[in-house]
């Protein structure tokens, strides 16, 4: 289950209304070519996507069994969350080819802040580009959904988030114990990132 940071913002009532009103209007084609919002259509696609263990096993919060019916449940909870400006579940088609991956956006807009989970598809992991979309994915919370705060856990032993999480300039912030959705633990390692420095980071390059 999706967690709200640590550290705890408090946004102002126009803040707040300014965040749920960005998710809500959020075109994912901004965010990159060829993204889109998950619907009925990507159901079965994203059970292909997720019923492999490499894309899914270290992912805490993901709807189980992986099956139609949990996952169509997830699409649904998002598109309800969407609605209420609290989150996304943002897919890239590959050309009738099934999704080449995912990116699940939960906001707290009373907070002014956001948590991001995702996954590529195995044959395309390692390749670089889970990092670049990932970094373009922080941008785009921070600056489309005007967000100041992001969080970010990963399994203990997931050295590929590991390392992008850390290279994308997030502060580790100790373990957190995830809850899955069977209210099992998975303990995490933890970082947050906010807006000031991230601009600060991006700044310098
Ligand atoms: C995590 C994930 C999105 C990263 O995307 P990716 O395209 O595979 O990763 P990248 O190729 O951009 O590599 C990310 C970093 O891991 C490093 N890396 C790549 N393969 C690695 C390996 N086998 N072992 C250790 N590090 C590796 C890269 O060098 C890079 O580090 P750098 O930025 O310091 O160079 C992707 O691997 C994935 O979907 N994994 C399964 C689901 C998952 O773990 N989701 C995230 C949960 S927090």
């Amino acid at each position: 289950m999706s967690a709200p940071p640590k550290t705890v913002l408090t946004a102002t009532a126009d803040e707040e209304a300014a965040i749920r009103a960005a998710v809500r209007a959020a075109d994912p084609q901004t965010l990159a070519k060829g993204r889109e919002i998950a619907g009925e259509k990507h159901i079965d696609d994203l059970v292909d996507l997720l019923i492999d263990p490499s894309v899914s096993e270290a992912i805490y919060d993901l709807p189980r069994p992986i099956d139609h019916d949990h996952v169509a449940a997830w699409v649904a909870d998002y598109a309800a969350r969407r609605e209420r400006g609290e989150g996304l579940l943002i897919v890239v088609p590959d050309w009738g080819n099934g999704v080449v991956s995912y990116s699940q956006i939960t906001v707290w807009p009373e907070r002014a802040s956001a948590e991001l989970a995702g996954a590529v598809r195995a044959d395309m992991q390692g390749a670089g580009g889970g990092g670049e979309g990932a970094m373009r994915v922080f941008d785009w919370m921070f600056t489309e959904l005007k967000v100041r705060l992001i969080c970010l856990t990963a399994a203990m032993d997931n050295e590929r988030s590991i390392r992008l999480i850390d290279r994308a300039g997030f502060e580790r912030m100790g373990t957190r114990d995830a809850l899955r959705p069977d209210r099992s633990i998975r303990k995490s390692h933890y970082w947050e990132l906010s807006r000031e420095r991230w601009e600060r980071l991006r700044s310098k390059t």
